[in-house]
This record gives structure tokens, sequence and C-alpha cells, in this order.
């Protein structure tokens, strides 16, 4: 009779909490009937300036995932879809909700700095593991870097100081900055302007307007009267879209020379037309590599989401190669999480851009293209500056 009444009340226990919250206490290998599904929670902009970066990363992912058999280290995957917006103010609550409400397993975003720098924090402040796929935000993998906070894109400063490089070895002395007044704007400038102090060179003005405002008509105008030698902007998306639309419009092209980031013309180039031609900028992918991984993934990616691939997706597939690794050193087990970071940490990325590493922050360090527009294309020029690492400034594990 007692013996009964036990059994039941804990078959009655265990049904009121439900297989998943049962789950969360066991250990992932005894979960109830079949291992638990590893959950990613994807906290990206599907909304906004943003969306077509967001959309590309999301779909590259899953790409790297299916071709790893749609399991990680041996168990199936449950995304957990956030749209993020591109909106810092919403981005703790956004986050925590990903840990606290879903519970996931893996925090993977975002596309901009001001959230990405909310989800560090709720990452940091729940020890959980996080990727993120694209915002360059220098404490992520500087002050703030942390053995759980990983990052498969690159830091703001990285394509700016290869692009001051390349303007210093030009000569030019006297630059202008444009950019929005936000950490990645700011960030990427600063690292302009120590790859431009290597030659002489100096930032004379910075015009920063508000994010994702693209009023640009007041800075063009401030441009023609300045008549700097050179332009430096960060931009992306659909921003940058229409920041090249409108400076050919203002008839600066081909007067005052316009170069960037090369998110300024990456995934944006159908839309720019002829106003992008002849463009140059820095970036750590380029059109015409002749990498055999790069071509397969292009042609994959193709077919898997119906659109050319670029910089945004290759990221989000090398977020998926970078899990694929970790978990598969640890067979799924996302508790083990030692030898886990151990093994992201360890892991060469076999990557459309060509291969690279992690530095000890966990930044990639890897080449900087300079690339020019030719047609529909971001065409390789040369090699700005080879594996370039990120200075990981004020970062303990560096
Ligand atoms: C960023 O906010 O860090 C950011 C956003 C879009 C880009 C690159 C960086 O294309």
């Amino acid at each position: 009779m007692t013996r009964r009444t036990t059994k039941a009340s804990r078959r009655t226990v265990l049904a009121r909490l439900g297989a998943a919250a049962a789950a969360s206490f066991l250990p992932a290998h005894f979960a109830i009937g079949q291992q638990a599904k590893i959950k990613l929670g994807l906290m990206l902009p599907y909304t906004g300036t943003y969306a077509a970066l967001g959309k590309n990363i999301d779909e590259a992912l899953r790409l790297a995932i299916a071709e790893a058999g749609g399991r990680l280290g041996g168990r199936e995957i449950e995304y957990v879809v956030l749209d993020d917006e591109s909106e810092p103010a919403k981005g703790a609550e956004n986050a925590n909700k990903l840990v606290t409400r879903d519970k996931v397993d893996f925090l993977i975003g975002t596309v901009h700095s001001g959230v990405a720098m909310a989800m560090v924090k709720v990452a940091t402040d729940n020890d959980t593991m996080l990727v993120i796929p694209n915002a360059g935000v220098g404490a992520a993998t500087g002050a703030a870097c942390a053995p759980n906070i990983f990052r498969t894109s690159f830091s703001n400063w990285q394509p700016g100081f290869a692009m001051g490089k390349v303007a210093a070895a030009r000569g030019q002395k006297r630059a202008l900055a444009v950019s929005w007044d936000y950490a990645a704007g700011h960030e990427s400038i600063d690292g302009f302007k120590e790859g431009f102090a290597s030659g002489g060179g100096k930032v004379e003005n910075e015009l920063l307007l508000p994010f994702p405002q693209v009023e640009f008509q007041a800075i063009l105008t401030q441009i023609a009267a300045i008549k700097p030698e050179v332009v430096y902007t960060f931009f992306a998306g659909g921003g940058a879209v229409k920041f090249v639309k409108d400076y050919a419009a203002a008839g600066l092209k081909g007067t005052v020379p316009l170069v960037g980031a090369g998110f300024l013309t990456d995934g944006t180039l159908q839309a720019q037309g002829e106003a992008a031609q002849g463009l140059e900028t820095t970036l750590h992918y380029a059109d015409g590599l002749d990498l055999p991984k790069d071509k397969s993934f292009r042609a994959a990616f193709k077919k898997a989401a119906g659109r050319d691939a670029d910089v945004y997706a290759v990221q989000g597939y090398d977020t998926g190669q970078l899990l694929a690794a970790g978990l598969a050193a640890v067979k799924g087990d996302t508790g083990a999480r030692q030898p886990l970071i151990a093994a992201m940490e360890k892991v060469e990325i076999d990557s459309p851009r060509g291969k690279f590493t992690l530095s000890k922050a966990h930044n990639p360090v890897q080449d900087f293209y300079l690339r020019r527009v030719e047609g529909p294309e971001n065409k390789f020029v040369s090699v700005a500056v080879k594996a370039l690492a990120d200075p990981a400034r004020g970062c303990k594990m560096a």
C-alpha cells in the first residue's frame, strides 16, 4: 500500500513537472526516453536596418548544422528564435528571456554592438555560453572577456585598423570619418585612426548621427565644404545602401574618395547598383578568394537560401562550425564546461574566409582583405593585413 502510494506520487510529481523540467535536473544522457535536445537561443535582428544581416546569420548557422547531420555532439537541436530589433534598450530583457524562461544551452547573437553588450552581461551573470556571430564591440573580447564568451566574426577595431593601414600606405594624411553614433561607429573609427597614424595620417573631422538614422544631407554638405583627402565610414545594412547612393547623388563620388569597413558594400551591392562601383573597403571576407571551402559554401548557401552569401552568412556558418567542433569533443555533454571551452579555444575553423584560429580573448585572428567593387562583387585586391589580432585591451585572459 505505502509503496504504491509513494510510486504513484512520484509519478504525479514528474508528470506535473513535465518532461522538460524533469530533463533539466537530469544529466543530458539520462533524460527521459532519449537525450534531450540542445537548445540554441538565436537572438538576432529580423526586422529593421540590420534585418538582412540577421537572416543570413540564421540561415547559414542552420546550414552548417544541417551539414553536420542536423545534430551537435550526437544530440538533436532545438532553435528558439527572438527578434532583437537592434534595440539596445530591450537587450537585457530579451537575453534574460532566452536564459531564464527558455533555458537555452547557448545564447547566439547578435549583430548590433549595443545589444551584444547586454547579452554579454546576461551571459556573464548567468554563466551561460555565448557565441557572437557579428557584433564587433571591443569589450566582448576586451575588458568584459570571459571563458564562456566567444566571437566568430571580428572586433570593430580590426577592419578599421586595416583600412587605416591601406590609406597610410597611399600617403594620405587628412581624413574625415562618418558613422552612426554608437559603439560600432566609434570603435571602427578608432581602429582606422590607429592604422592611419602609422603613416602620419590624422582624422581631422568626425561626423556622427544617431543609429539608425539615414538623413545624410547635412553631413554630405559638410564633406563637400571640408574636402578631406579621404572619407572613412562605418555603415551597414539598409543604412549603408542609402549612404552610398546619397554620396554619389551629391556628386561626391569621384571627387572625394570614399572608403570604409567592408560592411559598407557587403550584402548591399544589388541595392546600391552603379553608386557602389569602384568603392574600396577592407574586411575579413571578399569575392574571388579562390578557396575550395568558399566555393562549396557559396553553392550550398545559394541552394539553401536562394540568394548569394555575404560576410554575415560566413559568420553564421562559422558559428555552426565552432559549436560542432566544441560539442563533438564532449560528445554533446553541455555540462562538461571546461573541456567544451578548451575544445572551442583550440579549434582551427576551416572558414569560407580562409582558415582562422581564436585569440586567447576568443576573437578571430584572421587576414583582412582589401576589396574593390566590380559589378556585383567585392573583388579581392590584396591582403591588407595578415593574421590581424585585436589588441584585446583590458582582457585578463589575454
Ligand atoms: C555592430 O554593431 O557591431 C555591427 C553592426 C553591423 C555590422 C558590423 C558591426 O555590419
